[in-house]
């Protein structure tokens, strides 16, 4: 089965994905980063982008890469200006909004929102977070970054630290590794460990993952290390967030330990968790994964929406 015929329902979960799927995605999107000209294989399809959280890179992201392709845009970026303020459910919004667009990319802080979205949708469904869930596309465009970076997703030791009970990204992105010979470390406090469903998970899918508090202690065996902003708006008790939201902060004493091809890397936004004096760093590639949104975007709505 081809990807454009597997994932007609559109991307909902990591979960989703083999390795072949993701080896094809990653190809769509090198050949997107090699042909930046803008192209009209899109031409006269309209995107969805329904925010009903907000944000800055996945919307603006998705949205450049439909127009470099292009299509065109409608959408809302906050619930507050769309009729769920008034009360309209998920199922009705996108029953109503499959009628204007070929396609819907949705954020929502319900976990399990964009698996929703698609039992009522016609068209593809694009998962841009989910609440504590997942953030598929994310995930993918990091993988993009860590191999156009020059790694091989086999072989890689990475570390991947902060927030990873709330934090989507990290969720789909250690999902998604387990598809690859990858030894993953998980940085947390005991408080914001992966969940038990998402260890289960990778447990069955045979990876090989290690849970440590300490980062100093691995820092000279990784290749690459990913880091999370604490989620403070999925805190329920705000004492509980105020304990741990300095927990780590990455600073350029730190990158002095690290190998000469190690790479630091963050899904932004990002808060106090990593020193702004080593951004300058050819080690710190959080803003080229930024830049790496739009290639992968571009290959996600190609594959999806054209004829
Ligand atoms: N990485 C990410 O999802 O960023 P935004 O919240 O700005 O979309």
């Amino acid at each position: 089965m081809s990807f454009k015929e597997k994932f007609r329902e559109g991307i909902i979960s990591a979960k989703d994905f083999s390795r072949e799927d993701i080896d094809y995605i990653l190809k769509k999107a090198k050949e997107m980063v090699q042909n930046k000209k803008n192209s009209e294989l899109l031409k006269g399809k309209i995107l969805a982008t329904l925010f009903f959280e907000p944000s800055t890179r996945t919307r603006l992201s998705f949205e450049s890469a439909m127009h470099r392709l292009g299509g065109r845009i409608i959408g809302f970026h906050s619930g507050d200006v769309s009729s769920a303020k008034k009360g309209e459910s998920i199922a009705d919004t996108i029953r109503t909004v499959e009628n204007y667009s070929d396609g819907i990319v949705i954020r929502h802080n319900l976990e399990g929102s964009a698996r929703l979205a698609s039992k009522f949708a016609k068209i593809p469904i694009v998962n841009a977070g989910s609440g504590s869930g997942e953030h598929p596309t994310q995930a993918l465009l990091d993988l993009l970054t860590i191999t156009e970076e020059g790694r091989k997703l086999d072989g890689l030791n990475i570390g991947i630290m902060g927030d990873l009970k709330f934090g989507r990204t990290v969720h789909s992105l250690s999902i998604l590794l387990s598809n690859y010979d990858v030894n993953i470390y998980f940085i947390s406090p005991k408080e914001l460990m992966m969940r038990n469903r998402d260890k289960d998970f990778l447990r069955q899918r045979q990876a090989k993952y290690k849970e440590i508090e300490k980062y100093r202690d691995i820092l000279n065996i990784l290749d690459v290390l990913y880091i999370t902003r604490i989620q403070k708006e999925r805190f329920a008790d705000v004492e509980e967030y105020d304990r741990v939201k300095n927990i780590y902060v990455f600073t350029k004493k730190d990158l002095k330990e690290t190998k000469d091809d190690f790479k630091i890397m963050h899904p932004l936004p990002r808060v106090t968790e990593i020193s702004p004096d080593i951004d300058d760093s050819p080690k710190a590639i959080y803003f080229k994964q930024t830049y790496y949104g739009v290639p992968m975007r571009k290959a996600i709505l190609a594959e999806l929406l054209s004829d």
